[in-house]
């Protein structure tokens, strides 16, 4: 028996299509497998901060399947060992409040808390582990940059946007004789890029992982160009890195964003050829909407998982896919690094095999 009656579900970082799913998996697996209780922490590790909660019932997790975004309130960055208490001359000063987040989970009565989160959130919950919190972690990203997970949700369904956005986007490019460019989101990582490149027949695809130069991308313009095709397709991963090396940021704003590598290349392309080129940037649109039904499996798998670890006891773990079974593993294993798309890997060899330019050669 392992003495857990009521447990907490939080879910930190950005929105990721399926976070509804995996909160409906847990509640319904928690009250009607094993009679627990459920508490619904509000709005990410600043609710738990600032003790923010209620009792989820079966409605609460009723018909919430298909919804995009989070019933729990909002979703954030927010971090308790890091936490905006005050401002002071316009910017914000942080305090350590796990102590105060701690005395939450006391007031809530909870025996043992979900996090569901990519690898900013996951870290939070491994401290909070580390300090005897009973956590189990569930890994969500449309990045797919978690190590030690086949896959997060979230990453079909952004992906399905961005190719059906490579689709819409070959018309024009066809019709006009452009350099058609897209944006897509992934960090510092190209698993959107790539995949969305491959599945929309991308002529180039640029990722962090590969160094790509102008000279190379111009090349496969123009050896398209040779055999009479007047278009090209391009797949920007947001974190590919120019010839220089860097990363590209929008101005402005809070917090330093990736974005404009897609518009760097274009305006490099127009400058170095006759062609036109313009850039669509994906965005958030990419993070919203129905989680597709792969993404709505995966979620439901990782929340009934990750009530039967808590039950099993195994604590500091996160579910995990391990194709074809969702399985176990320590929480610092899959935050220990990035994981980023191997340059030798099968998809890019194999994309490569079909004509598809890395930006390299
Ligand atoms: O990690 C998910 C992600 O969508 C990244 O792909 C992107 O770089 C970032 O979040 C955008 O964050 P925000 O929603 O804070 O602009």
């Amino acid at each position: 028996v392992s003495g857990i009656k009521r447990i907490g579900i939080l879910t930190g970082g950005g929105d990721c299509p399926g976070l509804n799913g995996v909160i409906r998996a847990v509640a319904k697996t928690a009250f009607y497998r094993y009679g627990l209780e459920v508490v619904g922490i509000q709005n990410g590790f600043g609710g738990l901060v600032r003790n923010e909660w209620w009792r989820l019932e079966d409605a609460d997790v009723s018909g919430i399947l298909h919804r995009g975004g989070t019933i729990l309130g909002t979703t954030n960055r927010d971090n308790p060992f890091r936490f905006p208490v005050e401002s002071r001359d316009g910017l914000p000063v942080f305090r350590d409040m796990s102590g105060e987040a701690m005395a939450n989970l006391e007031n809530m009565g909870v025996d043992a808390l979900i996090v569901v989160g990519g690898d900013g959130s996951l870290s939070i919950a491994l401290m909070f582990y580390e300090m005897g919190v009973p956590v189990v972690g569930i890994p969500k990203t449309i990045d797919n940059d978690l190590m030690a997970t086949d896959i997060t949700f979230g990453f079909d369904t952004a992906l399905h946007t961005a190719t059906d956005a490579l689709d819409k986007l070959h018309t024009t490019a066809e019709s006009h004789h452009r350099a058609m460019l897209l944006e897509v989101m992934g960090r510092n990582s190209g698993w959107i890029a790539l995949h969305a490149g491959l599945a929309g027949g991308a002529d180039v695809i640029l990722i962090p992982e590969i160094p790509f130069t102008y000279e190379n991308i111009l090349a496969k313009i123009e050896e398209r160009r040779s055999r009479g095709k007047k278009f090209s397709i391009m797949v920007v991963a947001e974190g590919a890195k120019n010839p220089a090396g860097e990363q590209v940021y929008r101005e402005g704003g809070k917090q330093r964003r990736l974005g404009g590598i897609g518009e760097a290349v274009a305006a490099e392309i127009e400058k170095r050829s006759h062609m036109e080129a313009r850039v669509t940037v994906l965005g958030h649109l990419q993070r919203g909407g129905t989680p597709s039904p792969f993404d709505r499996i995966l979620a439901t798998r990782f929340g009934v998982k990750a009530v039967e670890m808590l039950m099993e006891g195994e604590f500091g773990h996160m579910a995990c896919l391990k194709t074809p079974l969702i399985q176990s593993i320590p929480i610092k294993d899959a935050v220990a690094e990035q994981k980023k798309v191997p340059p030798q890997g099968e998809l890019v060899r194999f994309a490569r095999s079909v004509g598809t330019s890395f930006g390299d050669t």
